[in-house]
């Protein structure tokens, strides 16, 4: 899909919580190649640069859009590419990825490929939503399915996306050194108006609003059943703010220190 770096900066803020809580739990003091996937604009990638000093890091992402946004003056080596398809230049010593694997198909076949390209001792670290059984996603599965644009939007629809952290766990404990998997609920403060669906209107939301360009009125419609179904789930409370409760799952895996 066409990423809009500015909507998706909106939330700049709560975005930016989860992937510092994945940062402070990598433990490696050094690192000589660090890749940060699925980098957006890049703004994490800059504390990775500021947590290694030393590495050559590279920020990969499909998005020109999003890449246009990043800081040309960093350290970070841009990189317009598919996850599925890049390989760094060398084993890699910390493999990042903050928001961004949920948009990947194949996890079974994903994952092992990324501990494959890890250097003895390297690091995995990954963020995704799992937010899917909530109002926020299951609303817009609702939606789609509520009027005449289904067989437009059903086929786009990914209902689960990222699996429970036990899939996880069986994919990886065989051929990592050490794992860490766990999940976090923020609760999201947001203000203004229909914040929620400011928030899913530049990732979940984004697909299906999209696909429904070439018929405005259905567009409109489709937007307002998703509209009702949040004002219903996320009431907004007499200061005008909207709680948002957001589940996200975290996964470490560390590859062994001998080679395989
Ligand atoms: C929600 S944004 C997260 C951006 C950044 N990691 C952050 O935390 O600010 C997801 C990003 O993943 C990128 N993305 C999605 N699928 C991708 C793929 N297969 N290969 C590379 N990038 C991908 C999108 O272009 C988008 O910039």
């Amino acid at each position: 899909m066409a990423w809009d770096p500015n909507l998706y900066s909106a939330f700049a803020k709560p975005r930016l919580r989860p992937a510092l809580d994945l940062v402070a739990r990598i433990e490696t003091l050094s690192a000589g190649l660090v890749a940060d996937l699925g980098c957006g604009t890049g703004s994490i990638s800059a504390l990775l640069a500021d947590r290694w000093p030393d590495a050559r890091i590279f920020g990969i992402d499909t998005s020109p859009d999003m890449l246009a946004k990043a800081d040309r003056a960093s350290p970070v080596t841009w990189v317009q590419a598919d996850i599925t398809a890049w390989t760094p230049p060398g084993p890699a010593d910390v493999l990042f990825s903050n928001a961004a694997l949920h948009w990947v198909d194949d996890h079974a076949g994903l994952f092992p490929r990324l501990m494959g390209m890890l250097a003895p001792g390297g690091w995995l670290a990954v963020q995704m939503p799992r937010n899917y059984h909530a109002p926020s996603h299951t609303a817009i599965i609702d939606a789609a399915r509520s009027g005449p644009w289904r067989d437009l939007l059903e086929p786009l629809l990914r209902p689960e996306p990222v699996a429970p952290p036990a899939f996880y766990y069986d994919l990886l404990a065989p051929i990592a050194a050490a794992l860490d998997i766990w999940e976090t609920e923020y609760l999201h403060v947001l203000d203004g108006e229909d914040a929620v669906m400011r928030w899913t209107g530049s990732t979940a939301l984004r697909p299906l609003s999209e696909a429904l360009a070439d018929h405005p009125a259905w567009k409109d419609d489709f937007l307002e059943e998703y509209r009702r179904r949040l004002a219903a789930a996320y009431p907004r409370l007499p200061d005008g703010r909207t709680l948002f409760p957001f589940r996200r799952l975290f996964l470490i895996a560390r590859r062994g220190l001998r080679p395989d």
